[in-house]
């Protein structure tokens, strides 16, 4: 596996990995209808391009497939954070958040966040990041429970 940095080419890929992950692996803390409005069958390809191309996105690759991919926005947010759904717990995501993290101190960035969903948090609790508040999002009609999470690094 390599963690590299995006290129436009392997929007539609992410777009599947994004589709399978929510449906597959979340869909063990949030509902059908929760899931549904999360990821849509009718992805908006255009949103997601301008998306990651606007901050610094990581993809984990082994061979040519895409199976885990995350992105910093210059102000310290991971917006984005997911692993493919046929390669959970196998340290992909581990190895995305230390590029991320890697790229944040070169920009001189103090604190990481992030909303966590349900499913995301025990892995960002064990990278060290502290649950700041439980937080309700609406979504497409959908009101989902996340965490917003920080790490402070130096
Ligand atoms: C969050 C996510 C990207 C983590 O990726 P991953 O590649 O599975 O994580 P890693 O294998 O690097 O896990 C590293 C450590 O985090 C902890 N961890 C990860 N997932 C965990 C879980 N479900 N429960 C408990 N601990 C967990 C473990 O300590 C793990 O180490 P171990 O497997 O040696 O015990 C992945 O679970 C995912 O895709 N989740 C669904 C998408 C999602 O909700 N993303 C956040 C959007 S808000």
């Amino acid at each position: 596996m390599r963690v590299r940095t995006y290129k436009i080419s392997d929007v539609e890929a992410i777009i599947e990995l994004f589709y399978g992950t929510v449906h597959h692996v979340n869909i063990r803390d949030y509902n059908q209808e929760q899931v549904d409005a999360w990821a849509p069958a009718n992805i908006n390809l255009q949103f997601w391009q301008d998306r990651l191309s606007s901050t610094f996105t990581y993809v984990a690759e082994e061979g040519d497939k895409i199976i885990g991919f995350g992105n910093l926005e210059d102000n310290g947010h991971i917006d984005c954070f997911y692993c493919h759904q046929d390669f959970q717990r196998q340290g992909v995501g581990s190895q995305i958040l230390e590029n991320i993290e890697l790229k944040a101190r070169e920009l001189g960035i103090k604190r990481l966040s992030t909303a966590a969903s349900i499913t995301a948090k025990p892995f960002f609790i064990g990278k060290k990041f502290i649950v700041v508040s439980q937080q309700q999002v609406e979504l497409r009609g959908q009101v989902f429970i996340n965490f917003f999470m920080e790490k402070f690094i130096v």
